[in-house]
């Protein structure tokens, strides 16, 4: 394995998967030389500086912050957030990546990204993609599949709150594909220092397959209450996620996504590349489920001083 510095982007960890984060983390734990891309040098920054990775402040947008970023670097972990702007933070990378003599560029894109996808943004993720290629920076892509992380996100509140899970996903026999978003990122690393991995090859990763009904039942077991689905109209679910604070971008995206989980069901299976590129079996999602019981228990209120 090269000991050559690797850039991380999204390096501090989001509100997503913290992608960026746990990339960062494992390729420090095997003595990988990490400069990160971070917004600002916070709490976060600090940490990952505290486990030796060196910081570098930027904007994904920002032409001259990412060619700053790039010097003396070969090697890229690219993640852009669900949020609008993809295709230039794509456009502003590849050209940078290409002038500074990029070998490798691993880009983290979801499960279907072709001309034809469901969602706007997988469509987007499909051009970002080819551009990587055009731009001959030795582009590989990680396609994941919906994070365990978002299922949390979409559910923990309204479970805490009374047992309910509110989706549009049609019956409780719609199948999901999940995974961990630290499986991803183990196969995101895998793809950054394996010899093995070609450009223009892709990597598909799904931890677990369960249906609705499997989801319901999983937090029965693990959190020992009653749990209800009840199916809501899209609208009410973009209306609720809206004021909830999730971007417009993530709203369209998501909404898409769920029609089509409900309406075009299609056979998934749980894929070999976190064994093989990842080097460990992948997290069920009851695993998952099991470590973050306290996100969807109420919190006690906090007493006043
Ligand atoms: N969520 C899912 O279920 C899912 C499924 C499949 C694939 N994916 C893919 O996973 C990726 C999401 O990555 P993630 O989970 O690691 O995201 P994340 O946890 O939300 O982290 C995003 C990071 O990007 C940083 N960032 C945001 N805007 C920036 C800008 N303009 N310039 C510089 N940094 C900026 C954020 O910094 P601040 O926090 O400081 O703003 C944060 O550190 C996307 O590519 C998505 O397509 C997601």
């Amino acid at each position: 394995m090269s000991n050559a510095t690797i850039l991380v982007t999204g390096a501090a960890g989001g509100t997503q998967g913290q992608t960026g984060r746990h990339v960062s983390e494992m390729l420090l734990a095997k003595g990988v030389p990490v400069r990160a891309f971070v917004r600002k040098i916070d709490a976060r920054a600090e940490h990952l500086r505290s486990l030796g990775a060196e910081l570098v402040e930027g904007d994904f947008l920002d032409y001259h912050s990412v060619e700053r970023a790039l010097q003396g670097v070969s090697t890229i972990y690219f993640a852009y957030p669900v949020q609008a702007g993809l295709l230039d933070a794509t456009a502003i990378m590849a050209d940078a990546a290409r002038k500074a003599g990029v070998t490798r560029l691993i880009d983290m894109v979801m499960l279907v990204s072709s001309p034809d996808a469901p969602t706007p943004r997988m469509r987007q993720n499909y051009l970002s993609e080819r551009i990587f290629e055009w731009a001959g920076v030795g582009a590989a892509h990680v396609r994941a599949t919906v994070f365990f992380e978002n299922v949390r996100a979409l559910t923990s509140a309204t479970i805490a709150r009374d047992g309910s899970i509110l989706l549009p996903w049609g019956s409780d026999s719609t199948v999901v594909p999940l995974v961990s978003a630290e499986d991803v990122a183990r196969v995101a690393v895998g793809a950054l220092t394996s010899p093995e991995v070609a450009p223009g090859s892709s990597h598909p990763v799904i931890g677990d397959v369960v249906t609705l009904r499997d989801i319901v039942t999983t937090f029965e077991r693990v959190l020992g209450r009653k749990v209800r689905y009840q199916e809501i109209p899209d609208e009410a679910w973009a209306n609720a996620a809206l004021a909830r604070g999730l971007n417009q971008h993530a709203v369209e995206h998501l909404s898409k996504l769920w029609q089509s989980i409900r309406t075009q069901p299609r056979t998934f299976g749980v894929t070999d590349t976190i064994l093989e590129l990842g080097g460990r079996k992948p997290k069920t999602f009851e695993e998952f489920v099991r470590e973050q019981q306290a996100a969807f228990k109420a919190q006690p209120a906090a007493k006043s001083a």
